[in-house]
């Protein structure tokens, strides 16, 4: 995953690219700015995560994606998947692309089943509508399909409530996959299921990934969980990715001051102080529809200087392959953790300056 610090329109295609989001802004009706101007990539195989608070951005970006969004919802840029951009797809095309070419896991499957009808026959219904294939061919296909999500054949004839929290996301992965989609997005898979099962599911999903060279978009307000499940890491804070990189150096090491804050208040594996020491972040998230002026977190940060209230940051070059979008990075300031913060604040790049 990279994400580009000024968006453009004329990349060219990249090979084994399934998806560039180009600039990517969603707004809803009363002026809701849930997305800004979000760039994203995934290669086949890679798995990328996007973490970020409660109301950043990361469901109605997921849902952007597949153009789930609800009517009102005003969105531009460009999502390209396998280069073809879903935003100006036709309808039909849409539908098909939901399930052969990329396919979404939400938070919840009590609420995304349906109650009345045997899981077996949710998982056949888009092998039946979209791959057009026999009810014999679709239930046979739907019992491989719940075997390799670990569920035994025989559970195609339960009802969503006979099943655990932890079965019923194992058959929403198993309609996900029903369609041999290239890109699954997984918006907080795991956060209603227990540690044990939450293991499982992430280990699963993993697995899913690599042997048949997925692509994988991970949402999860966790940090600690997408480190240890994802390549890449985006952090999201009101509607941007303010800091992206290869997701263990973005947990271990954060460089943009939210990045830095989030992470801290997660305990670290193997480090026992941190368990006992989590820290929170002081403040609340701003209200998307009056964004603070200049750098959007200036009113939580402890290390602004006086021109983030009035100045905005875009994502510039942090470390080799990383980006984060802070006055201080580039500098020795505060949020590259070496010596004093940049008095004058003035360090905004080019690249900054030239992106609108
Ligand atoms: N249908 C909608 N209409 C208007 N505003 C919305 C709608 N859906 C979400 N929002 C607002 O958009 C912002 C982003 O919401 P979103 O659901 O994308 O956040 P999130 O990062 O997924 O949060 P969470 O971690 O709680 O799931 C929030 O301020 C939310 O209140
Ligand atoms: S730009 Fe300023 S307010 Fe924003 S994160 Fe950096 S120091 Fe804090
Ligand atoms: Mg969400």
């Amino acid at each position: 995953m990279s994400t580009p610090t000024t968006p453009t329109t004329e990349h060219p295609p990249t090979a084994g690219r399934l998806l560039d989001v180009r600039n990517l802004d969603v707004t809803y009706a009363g002026g809701v700015a849930a997305v800004r101007g979000v760039n994203l990539t995934v290669d086949a195989g890679q798995k990328v995560g996007i973490a970020g608070e409660s109301g950043c951005g990361k469901s109605t970006l997921a849902l952007a994606l597949l153009r789930l969004l609800p009517a009102g919802a005003r969105v531009s840029g460009e999502i390209l998947l396998d280069g073809e951009d879903v935003l100006t797809m036709k309808w039909g095309r849409v539908r098909a692309v939901r399930w052969a070419g990329a396919s979404i896991v939400f938070q919840g499957a009590m609420h995304s089943l349906n109650a009345v009808h045997r899981v077996g026959d949710q998982i056949a219904e888009p092998i039946l509508l979209h791959r057009k294939a026999t009810a014999a061919g679709a239930r046979k296909r739907t019992g491989e399909l719940l075997e390799q999500v670990g569920l035994p054949a025989a559970r195609a004839s339960a009802y969503p409530h006979e099943l655990s929290g932890g079965q019923r996301q194992r058959v929403m992965i198993a309609m996900a996959l029903a369609c041999d989609p290239r890109l699954v997005v997984a918006d907080e898979p795991t956060t209603a299921l227990d540690v044990m099962i939450q293991a499982q599911i992430l280990r699963l999903i993993q697995q899913l990934v690599s042997e048949q060279e997925l692509g994988l978009v991970m949402i999860s307000h966790d940090l600690a969980v997408l480190s240890d499940t994802c390549d890449r890491l985006a952090v999201m804070y009101a509607g941007r990715v303010v800091e992206e990189g290869p997701a263990r150096q973005v947990y271990e090491d954060a460089r943009h001051p939210y990045g830095q804050a989030l992470s801290a208040a997660f305990p670290r594996i193997g480090d026992a102080g941190s368990r006992f020491a989590p820290r929170g972040l002081p403040g609340d998230p701003p209200d998307p529809s009056a964004l603070p002026s200049g750098c959007a977190f200036h009113p939580r940060c402890a290390v602004a200087l006086a021109s983030c209230a009035t100045q905005d940051q875009f994502l510039r070059p942090a470390a080799p392959d990383r980006r984060a979008a802070c006055v201080h990075v580039g500098t020795a300031g505060p949020a590259d953790s070496a010596g004093p913060a940049d008095p004058a604040g003035a360090a905004v790049t080019e690249e900054a300056r030239s992106t609108p």
